[in-house]
């Protein structure tokens, strides 16, 4: 064999074998960097930091996040969030018009009951004997709905200003209102807002503003 033809072969063959071996080395190569990020720990940049019931700033030690959403006109629903526990949604499926109402206990943060009222063309001796029921040391949440007012009469005022609300007393036909307030509370409770239903400055055509309402309640404690 001529050694031109030879050498030519064995540099052909040193070519193809580190070519082989480049690939082969590459792929391990990749597959090593990739494995550690499918497996491995996410980043500590990424974490977000959730606060309860997103909150704009986190509540202290022994109080209790939330946060009450009125309804949007008829369209939709109101929510209440209570220590990052969605009580109520339109997800959840469990709002209707009227009053949306969960019921807390003060000290543990359970939740003891939620109920919805309809107060366009429901019966309110449903709500008064509701309201009537509320065991000692409960938070109460409420948020309306398309029509809180229709249905309202002077016990169920009565029983809502008892709960701490400034607002019941004048609560008419689609105003929004949302609300937290105590069983034996002893002054008005601070977490309230209402919007009355005034044709010119409504923002939807026949309702007010939606209400959003967020806060930390103090924890019970006996
Ligand atoms: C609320 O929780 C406290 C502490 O566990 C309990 O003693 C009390 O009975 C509860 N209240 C209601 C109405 O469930």
């Amino acid at each position: 064999m001529p050694s031109g033809l030879f050498r030519f072969l064995a540099v052909i063959f040193v070519l193809v074998t580190s070519l082989i071996f480049i690939r082969s080395y590459m792929s391990i190569g990749v597959k090593t960097i990739r494995l550690p990020r499918w497996l491995g720990p996410p980043s500590k940049k990424i974490e977000v930091v959730k606060i309860k019931c997103g909150l704009s700033k986190p509540c202290p030690d022994n109080f209790f996040a939330f946060k009450i959403l009125s309804g949007a006109a008829n369209v939709v629903g109101p929510s209440i969030c209570f220590e990052d526990h969605m009580i109520m949604s339109p997800v959840k499926d469990n709002v209707g018009r009227g009053l949306n109402i969960a019921l807390v206990n003060g000290t543990t943060g359970k939740m003891l009951r939620q109920a919805s009222f309809d107060m366009y063309s429901g019966d309110p001796t449903l709500l008064v004997k509701f309201l009537k029921a509320i065991p000692e040391g409960m938070l109460v949440l409420v948020a309306s709905y398309d029509d809180p007012g229709t249905k309202m009469n002077d016990e169920l005022r009565k029983l809502f200003s008892n709960l701490g609300s400034s607002y019941a007393g004048q609560l008419g036909f689609r105003d929004s209102w949302v609300f937290l307030g105590a069983r034996d509370i002893s002054n008005k409770s601070p977490f309230e807002q209402y919007l009355k239903n005034t044709p010119n400055t409504n923002k939807y055509e026949g309702w007010p503003e939606l209400l959003e309402l967020e806060g930390c309640v103090p924890r019970k404690v006996f």
